[in-house]
């Protein structure tokens, strides 16, 4: 069911960004150097933390809307990708390309973010009852 996939993607996903955010938290921790600080703070709270509770709650509730939990998952992982590659490309400079590049994608990443926790709202007024297809397999 694309519901359960969905959850699924979507925490997998959030696992992965943890690990990555845990990461540069040990790497800033280490070197004593705290520029990934942002970065980190925004891959814990967004690709981790909130991408996590998308995931957790797609296992909660039954949506009507099956096109809008799409969209909502794809902005969801390409937002947050592009929101945090976007930070550090902009803000650390690590590669010689043009600013304007870096600005662009952080721009394009944060606004594909913010249109995510829009379509969220929207989310939460189809819910249909309370997921019933938890028993099954995964
Ligand atoms: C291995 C795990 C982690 C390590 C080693 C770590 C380490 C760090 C370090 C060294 C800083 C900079 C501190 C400073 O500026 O004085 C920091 C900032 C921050 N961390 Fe972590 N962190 C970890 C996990 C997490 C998690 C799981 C979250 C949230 C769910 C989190 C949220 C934040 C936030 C919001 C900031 C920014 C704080 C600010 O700017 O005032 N961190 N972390």
């Amino acid at each position: 069911m694309l519901q359960q996939t969905w959850s699924m993607r979507l925490i997998r996903f959030s696992a992965i960004f943890g690990l990555v955010g845990a990461v540069l938290g040990s790497h800033m921790a280490g070197s004593g150097s705290y520029a990934f600080r942002p970065i980190h703070a925004h891959i814990v709270l967004v690709s981790w933390l909130s991408v996590f509770a998308w995931g957790a709650f797609y296992r909660m509730y039954e949506v009507r809307a099956k096109k809008l939990i799409s969209l909502q998952g794809w902005s969801a992982m390409i937002g947050s990708i592009g929101l945090t590659g976007g930070m550090w490309l902009q803000f650390l400079q690590p590669f010689d390309i043009s600013k304007g590049i870096s600005l662009g994608l952080y721009i394009v990443g944060g606004s594909v973010l913010l249109l995510s926790f829009a379509l969220f709202i929207a989310v939460t007024f189809m819910i249909d009852r309370e997921a019933t297809f938890n028993r099954g397999r995964l």
